[in-house]
């Protein structure tokens, strides 16, 4: 394995193997025997890597291209999608001997993977703002026909459609947080701030909400809490969030119960954090859900969750200021008994 004319292979990121004119392995660098394991050396290489494509890329080196390179998608030896590029050692030379042939492959998995990830994000992005236009259109055209002369349905439609901007007013605010915390993930945020002052602030944000519903917030706080790193306006709309969701699913004339408490030691987290949790007496979200909840537009009850005027980012913003504050997101939670949110905060930011 350690051939020295081909020892500089094994320092790079890609899986290399060389074939000798025979198509058998002479080689296999570090990268290639761990993803593909140890013993392919002196085995045709159509044992290693059994996929058609790949035969394709070797047969048009073979005739004579100097090289040649395809996407393919293994599930043996090592599952992943791979960038495989075939080339002759000899290109751009003209030795008469044979040539040896280079086999490179890089996994491009994760790049697909996050691929996937900003096509599915598009879509539903387009969806969730097409249901509230093609509503606003139907009510438009309602107002120009039908209920033209009618005040008493004008009044109404027009109601409504104030409620749809609404929804897509808030959906694009919320497409703007999450996108500006996704921006300044890298960088750890450096005011220093009063946790009182951002529940304060929270808590004034859904109060009438909270009125509405019939449900009081109630605090246990210290009176003496140490000021973290952190970044103000982010911190509240984590707050704000986790206080709204907490009103949206937790029955009229239920409690949401606010704590902060300061603990030593957090898995996860060096040093001494503050914990501030959000527990309601809801409905409780079964155990399934819990992993998917902070994806973006994952809801629970897909139909009442955009009636009842949620965007699907909330959690997923919620996720991120978390993330960025370089904190922990616990979420326990009972169908029937209602749900805990715990952000740990890392008090030295
Ligand atoms: N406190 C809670 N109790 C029950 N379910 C919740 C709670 N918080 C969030 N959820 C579920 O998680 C989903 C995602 O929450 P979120 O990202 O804030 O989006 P939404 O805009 O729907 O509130 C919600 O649709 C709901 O199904
Ligand atoms: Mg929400």
């Amino acid at each position: 394995m350690s051939d020295p004319r081909f020892a500089l292979l094994d320092e790079i990121h890609d899986l290399v193997l060389v074939l000798d004119p025979d198509r058998t392995v002479v080689f296999v660098n570090r990268g290639a025997a761990v993803r593909l394991g140890a013993m392919h050396l002196g085995r045709p290489f159509i044992h290693v890597i059994r996929n058609p494509q790949c035969l394709d890329l070797l047969e048009q080196v073979e005739r004579g291209a100097a090289s040649a390179a395809d996407t393919i998608t293994l599930r043996t030896p090592t599952p992943g999608t791979f960038r495989i590029r075939v080339s002759r050692s000899d290109a751009g030379n003209d030795t008469r001997e044979t040539p040896f042939i280079v086999v490179a492959m890089l996994d491009i998995s994760e790049q697909i993977a996050a691929e996937q990830m900003r096509s599915d994000f598009v879509a539903n992005v387009s969806h969730e703002l097409r249901s509230p236009l093609t509503a606003l259109s139907g009510f438009i055209e309602t107002l120009q026909g039908p209920a033209k002369d009618d005040a008493d349905a004008s009044d109404r439609f027009l109601t409504l459609m104030q409620a749809e901007t609404g929804r897509m007013t808030r959906l694009i605010a919320d497409l703007l947080n999450l996108s500006k915390v996704e921006g300044r993930q890298a960088a750890r945020p450096t005011d220093e701030i009063e946790l009182q002052r951002i529940l304060a602030r929270a808590c004034t944000l859904v109060q009438q909400r909270a009125d509405d519903a019939d449900k009081v917030i109630r605090f246990d706080i210290p009176s003496e809490l140490p000021s973290i790193r952190g970044d103000e306006d982010e911190l509240v709309q984590l707050v704000q969030n986790l206080l709204e969701n907490a009103v949206k699913y937790s029955a009229p004339g239920t409690a949401i119960d606010v704590s902060v408490t300061p603990d030593t030691r957090t898995p996860g987290i060096s040093g001494p954090t503050l914990t501030v949790a959000v527990r309601d007496h809801g409905e409780g979200i079964a155990r399934e859900h819990l992993p998917r909840l902070t994806e973006r537009f994952y809801r629970v009850d897909d139909h009442r969750g955009r009636k009842s005027g949620g965007t699907g980012l909330g959690l997923a913003i919620v996720k991120h200021v978390v993330q960025r504050h370089r904190g922990r997101l616990h979420i326990e939670s009972e169908v029937g008994k209602g749900s805990i949110f715990k952000v740990h905060l890392p008090i030295e930011g």
